[in-house]
């Protein structure tokens, strides 16, 4: 159908009790699979492209993505994962992106704030939506790493979202980016979600959120990868966390997890596959697969 401002898709999703799906493209095969998961379950979904992204398939990457979301039948928000400048923002919002984040997670709360209120600025001259970070992911979001988790203080939360008009707010309750995001049990804190959605009205989003099934894990282990204690999120923590006001859920591990081990498992079976359309064709299908999952999970199907 169109593309559509992330604050629509969220203030719907809010008023629904559902949450829609963030996932990140790289390429081709990934944002096919992303809009044919969205177009088979009928459902809204974020397409969003990191700093890392852009670097790796340039704004012709972005202009692929937008090319797509303005064609399908589903509405689908083209968006800026963890932005990292004001400048990176403003340049996504002047090429069409409908949503952006800015990541001013690593900076004091004052200049978290100050930088969060430039982006608002030109984004919403253009209609487009503005998501912030308050609080730190462990690990690394591109050339940001942080040594622990920094949890998301409530009450800095509201007066964050009511100092920065901003329309959605990426909170820190345990989780982390990529496949090892927990040593013991795996789980996230639900008790402060709570208290944060006590406080704050607008949309959260949930980053770090993939699950990392350990049927994925396991398939490309059996063709070669070596990847051992690999946890993610639990389906029924994402669950809970959409009753407690999360409206945007992110997911790029899985999709990542299911091409290694798609295209692993077809050279393995396929020796003599050398056109890297054969080769990536089950990939694609592997990653749709996994977008449908989420899909269901979060209860966007049949919502667009
Ligand atoms: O924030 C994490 C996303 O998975 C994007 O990862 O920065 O490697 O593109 P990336
Ligand atoms: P995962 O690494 O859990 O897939 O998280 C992705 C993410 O949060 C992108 O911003
Ligand atoms: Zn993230």
């Amino acid at each position: 159908m169109v593309l559509v401002p992330g604050k629509v898709l969220l203030q719907k999703a809010q008023r629904g009790g559902y949450a829609v799906g963030a996932f990140n493209t790289n390429n081709l095969e990934i944002t096919k699979a992303i809009i044919a998961a969205a177009v088979e379950t009928d459902s809204p979904v974020f397409l969003q492209l990191s700093s890392g992204a852009l670097k790796y398939g340039g704004f012709e990457l972005a202009g692929l993505a937008l090319a797509f979301a303005k064609k399908v039948p589903v509405p689908v928000a083209v968006h800026l994962d963890h932005g990292p400048s004001f400048e990176l923002a403003r340049e996504c919002v002047n090429f069409g992106f409908s949503s952006v984040m800015i990541d001013g997670s690593a900076l004091p709360f004052a200049q978290n704030v100050s930088l969060t209120k430039r982006v608002v600025t030109v984004a919403h001259i253009k209609g487009v939506s503005v998501e912030a970070e308050l609080g730190q992911l462990k690990g690394r979001e591109d050339d940001v790493f942080a040594a622990k988790h920094t949890y998301t203080e409530p009450l800095a939360a509201a007066k964050f979202v009511r100092l920065t008009n901003v329309g959605s707010l990426a909170v820190a309750i345990g989780t982390s980016h990529g496949a090892y995001k927990f040593k013991g049990a795996q789980k996230i804190d639900l008790g402060l979600l709570r208290e944060i959605s006590e406080v704050v009205s607008i949309p959260l989003v949930l980053h770090g959120a993939s699950s990392v099934h350990s049927s994925l894990v396991a398939a490309a282990n059996r063709y070669g990868a070596k990847i051992s204690n690999a946890k993610g999120v639990p389906e029924s923590q994402i669950k809970k966390a959409i009753k407690l006001g999360v409206c945007k859920v992110n997911e790029d591990t899985d999709l990542r997890l299911a091409f290694t081990a798609a295209v692993r498992k077809f050279l393995a079976e396929n020796p003599s596959a050398y056109d890297p359309r054969e080769i990536l064709s089950p990939a694609t299908e592997a990653m749709k697969e996994v977008i449908i999952r989420r899909i269901k999970v979060l209860g966007s199907d049949g919502k667009a």
